[in-house]
Parts: structure tokens; C-alpha cells; sequence
């Protein structure tokens, strides 16, 4: 899997959005170290703060399949017909993030309709982050 091939699955994923509120479209793919990978969107809800994040819903989906231990994560998002299509991880996502990777896990903003992608370590977006001894 090369880091292009996660930035379009993230796009991919980014059509699946339930977004009627917003119309902002957001996808997530996160690359297991085993080398499987989990997809997600956002999913809106009249009642706001229901709405969970793309990259919550591949975490948690990738969690509840029993698998905790990631390589990346592609992220890409933006307004309906937004065809710069950039989305950096709310601070929720990045505190879930933390909860399983390590400071030198590899973030991939992709853009371009998952043909390019910034690059970032989970320490450039979470400096000084929170975490407790597990
Ligand atoms: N959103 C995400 O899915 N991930 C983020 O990291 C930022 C925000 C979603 C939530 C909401 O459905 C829409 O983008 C606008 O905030």
C-alpha cells in the first residue's frame, strides 16, 4: 500500500459522507501495521454534537475489529464542489489518535482528489500531547 494508494482510498471513502447539515465532505483511511485497511466518513446528526468525525468512525471501526495497532492515516475533506479538498484532523480526532499511535505516526492531508498529500507526524499536530501509563 504506498501512501498514494491510502490518499485515494480516503477520497473514496469521502463519498460516502452523510453530511446534510454541514455538506462537508470528509474521508479517512488508516493503514494497519498488519497492513489492513479501515475506511471511514463523517456521519452527521440533527442533534450536532452526535456527528462523528471521519477519522473516529476508521478508528473505531478498526478497534472494534479487534486491530489497535496503526502505521497511517489518509485524510481528505472539504465543501461540496470544493475540489481543493484539504481537511486537517479536529482535536478530538487527534486526542483518539494519540490514544493508539505513537509520536512519529504518519499523517497524509491528501488533496487533489487523493493524488497528493502534505505529510505530518502525529507530534507536528499533537505537540505535548495528554496522555496516561496504560
Ligand atoms: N469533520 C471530520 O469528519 N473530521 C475532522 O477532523 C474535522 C471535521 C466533519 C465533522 C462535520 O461533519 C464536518 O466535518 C464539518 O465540521
Amino acid at each position: 500500500m504506498t501512501e498514494l494508494e491510502l490518499c485515494k482510498k480516503a477520497h473514496d471513502a469521502m463519498e460516502k459522507a452523510y453530511v446534510p447539515y454541514s455538506r462537508f465532505r470528509v474521508g479517512a483511511a488508516l493503514l494497519t501495521k498488519s497492513g489492513k485497511v479501515y475506511t471511514g466518513c463523517n456521519i452527521e446528526n440533527a442533534s450536532y454534537g452526535a456527528t462523528n468525525c471521519a477519522e473516529r468512525t476508521a478508528i473505531f471501526k478498526a478497534v472494534s475489529e479487534g486491530e489497535k495497532e496503526f502505521e497511517a492515516i489518509a485524510i481528505t475533506g472539504g465543501h461540496e464542489g470544493d475540489d481543493k479538498e484539504t481537511c486537517t484532523p479536529c482535536g478530538i480526532c487527534r486526542q483518539v489518535i494519540s490514544e493508539f499511535c505513537d509520536r512519529d505516526f504518519r499523517i497524509f492531508l491528501a488533496k487533489e482528489h487523493g493524488t497528493a498529500y502534505d505529510e505530518y507526524t502525529l507530534e507536528q499536530l499533537l505537540p505535548a500531547g495528554f496522555a496516561l501509563e496504560k
